[in-house]
Order: structure tokens, then C-alpha cells, then sequence
């Protein structure tokens, strides 16, 4: 069983993916890592990051054990991913780790840009989460003030989302799409309850209609 949920940052899918694994006792991998830990990599080893034959070297050999670093978790790191997220030679070196973890059993969620369309386009069920870019920015913002980050204005995170929305939308190779069959989960009026009731009924119709045909 395989569940895809896509959508841009900040708009509540990666809470929603955690939780619907857990839900249903699913494997969860949060395919953005992938990324930002390859922009790690690169710069960290003293390259630009719009290098390619650094970046792509840096994700053929990427250490799925470095993934839970937590300096993976800002948002200059989501920032750096989205530059070689725009390499395809990058974005197909990743591809077979994120298919095999689809196919752990008992199931897989993945979350990301490009589940629903690219990396799991058979998936059973496909979310595609999205809220307004304000909105999306106000959770930035405030999820930034909890971990102690003072310096960061709400304009800066809204223009920040604006351009990684732009950078991961505009790119020729994968760019970030709602599949055609997948369900769209606006989540501007919802918290995070309400968010995960929604996603775990959609999920359970779309099972249920595929199993029905
Ligand atoms: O958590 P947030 O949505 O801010 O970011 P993320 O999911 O960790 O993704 C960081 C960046 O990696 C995105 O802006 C994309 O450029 C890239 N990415 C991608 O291209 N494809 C994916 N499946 C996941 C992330």
C-alpha cells in the first residue's frame, strides 16, 4: 500500500504524512530530506550547489543514515534543496531509494513534490496539501519564534516561500504538480486535527473505491 502526499512548503504535509503512517502503521519518509541533505553534502564539501557533477555525485553516494540531522530542519536547508532539486541527475539518483521505501510493507507514505506524479505515479492513494502562501508563512514564521529564532521577519519567510513555491513550480524535470487523480486537501481554515481527519476519510474513500473496482 502505497500513500503519496505532495504539496508546497509549509502547507502541513509532512505533519499529515507522520501522522496518517502511524494511523494506519505505515513506514513515513519524507522525501524532502533526500534533498536537503544532498544540498548538505555539496556545501559542506566546499561546492556551489548549482554544481552538477558535485551534486549529483553527493546523491548517488547519500548516506540515508545522515537524515535525521537536525540541521537538515531549517529553513536555509529547505532553501539550498530546492537549487539541486532542479538537476534532474540529481532528482533521478534519488529515485530508487524513495521506490523501495515505497514498497516496504505494511505500506509507505512518502511526501514530497513529486510522489503522486513521478516517484509513485501507481500510488493507491495521492494528496496533493496546500494553503495560501500568507498562511503557509504564518506557520513558518511561528514554527521559527518556537525554536528560538528571533531575527527572522514574517516578509522574509513569506518571500522565501514565494520563491521556493516559484523555484519547485518553474522547473523543467518534475516540478510540482497536482497529479490528476489526486485529492486536494486545502488546509488555510484547518488545524492540524482537522487537517489529519480529512486526509485519513479521503484516504479510506480512495482505498475503498479502488478496492470496489
Ligand atoms: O518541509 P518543506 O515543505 O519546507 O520542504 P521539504 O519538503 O523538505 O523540501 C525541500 C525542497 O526539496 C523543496 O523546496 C523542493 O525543492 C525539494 N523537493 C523536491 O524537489 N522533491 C521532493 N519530492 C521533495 C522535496
Amino acid at each position: 500500500m502505497i500513500i503519496a502526499i505532495d504539496g508546497p512548503a509549509a502547507s502541513g504535509k509532512g505533519t499529515i504524512a507522520k501522522r496518517v503512517a502511524d494511523h494506519f502503521g505505515f513506514h513515513c519518509l519524507d522525501t524532502g530530506l533526500l534533498y536537503r541533505a544532498v544540498a548538505r553534502d555539496v556545501a559542506r564539501a566546499g561546492f556551489k550547489l548549482d554544481d552538477t557533477w558535485a551534486a549529483v555525485a553527493f546523491a548517488r553516494g547519500l548516506d540515508a543514515a545522515t537524515l535525521d540531522d537536525p540541521a537538515l530542519r531549517g529553513a536555509e536547508a529547505g532553501d539550498r534543496a530546492s537549487v539541486v532539486a532542479k538537476i534532474p541527475e540529481v532528482r533521478r539518483a534519488l529515485l530508487a531509494y524513495q521506490r523501495a521505501f515505497a514498497r516496504r510493507e505494511p505500506g509507505a507514505v512518502l511526501d514530497g513534490r513529486d510522489i503522486g506524479t513521478v516517484v509513485c505515479p501507481d500510488a493507491d492513494a495521492k494528496l496533493f496539501v496546500t494553503a495560501t502562501s500568507e498562511v503557509r508563512a504564518e506557520r513558518r514564521f511561528l514554527e521559527l519564534r518556537s525554536r528560538g529564532d528571533q531575527s527572522t521577519s514574517f516578509d522574509e519567510v513569506l518571500d522565501s516561500i514565494l520563491a521556493r513555491d516559484a523555484r519547485d513550480s518553474g522547473r523543467a524535470d518534475a516540478p510540482m504538480k497536482i497529479a490528476d487523480d489526486a485529492i486536494l486537501l486545502d488546509t488555510t481554515q484547518l488545524d492540524i486535527e482537522a487537517a489529519f481527519d480529512a486526509a485519513v476519510g479521503s484516504i479510506k474513500r480512495k482505498i475503498g473505491q479502488r478496492a470496489a473496482t
